[in-house]
């Protein structure tokens, strides 16, 4: 199919349903829109494992090995749709170097304690919720639409799982203190997660072939419009506020900023730094991403002679 012709089909509202109806530049933005997210579903299930560690009782454990039941269907159902594309996924799980891996930078960074666990439900999930509800309504990609039905409503449940926890533990004087240091860092972490202002954004072909509708500085006050007023209504303090005038969120921190990764702390004295070196940082990887992607790869490589 040629490009007229495609854009002409999406612009008509017909899905596109496999290859024949596509073409090569559709299905390269489409596997790389897909890596992302199959990636991150997988990760997000090490990270969680690790926190799981710090449940306060049994059944809170078990809550979160239901979370992270979920989130690896999530990424089965992304890494099969890459399959029928002629991926080899086998190779894209098991062979790749963790660096390669195509998760947010936010994933790299270990969560130590209940209270990250938590924050983590309540901003990382609703970040995955708003990315994947944008796919879900823009994207021209009839299998994956179909598919997010499911995954949209089980990331609903991740995310009141965060806010309920960190309801509770907002409202105990012992616990807020610790649960205001998780959020300090992990806000920031979750705006730099959408990525380039769109400025500077590169890939607009996500938008031009309609895999996604909106963009990175939309998606990001999307989640703002939520995130913010939620951490308002129990007392937690986050760095933005919203502008009366034109109802969107303002940063009112240095951002983007450079990460501590010993301490989990922005250098927000050091002021703003370029996206070149936030890019930087994330093609470094984090510090937990050979640990967490190993994790992943362990019994396979194992099974075929590889060094793990
Ligand atoms: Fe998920
Ligand atoms: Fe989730």
């Amino acid at each position: 199919m040629d490009d007229a012709e495609l854009l002409e089909r999406i612009a008509s509202g017909k899905l596109v349903e496999g290859p024949e109806h596509a073409n090569e530049q559709y299905l390269e933005g489409l596997k790389r829109t897909l890596i992302v997210s199959a990636d991150t579903e997988l990760i997000s299930a090490p990270s969680y494992l690790r926190a799981a560690r710090s449940a306060p009782r049994m059944q809170n454990y078990i809550s979160v090995m239901g979370i992270i039941q979920d989130e690896l269907g999530h990424a089965h159902i992304a890494y099969r749709m890459l399959r029928d594309l002629g991926v080899d996924t086998d190779a894209l799980i098991y062979e790749r170097e963790p660096r390669e891996f195509r998760h947010p930078y936010a994933f790299d960074v270990p969560l130590d304690s209940w209270y990250e666990m938590v924050v983590a439900n309540a901003f990382y999930d609703r970040a995955g919720f708003v990315l994947l509800t944008d796919i879900f309504e823009h994207t021209s990609y009839g299998p994956w639409k179909r598919a997010l039905v499911k995954v949209d409503r089980e990331e609903t449940f991740h995310l009141r799982h965060g806010e309920r926890w960190m309801t509770t533990l907002a409202a105990d004087p012992d616990h807020k203190p610790k649960l205001q240091e998780a959020a300090d860092w992990m806000f920031l972490m979750t705006l730099e997660w959408f990525g380039l202002p769109d400025s500077l954004k590169r890939h607009m072909d996500q938008l031009g072939y309609g895999l996604k509708g909106l963009s990175n500085d939309e998606l990001r006050q999307t989640w703002l419009r939520t995130a913010a007023p939620f951490c308002d209504s129990i007392g937690i303090e986050t760095p933005v506020h919203r502008d009366e005038d034109t109802g969107e969120y303002v940063i009112d921190c240095p951002f983007p900023c450079e990460f501590d990764e010993e301490q989990k702390r922005w250098l927000l004295e050091d002021g703003p730094i370029e996206w070149d070196q936030v890019i930087a940082r994330w093609k470094r990887r984090g510090p937990a991403n050979v640990e967490f992607v190993r994790a992943l790869q362990a019994g396979r490589r194992e099974q075929n002679g590889l060094a793990a």
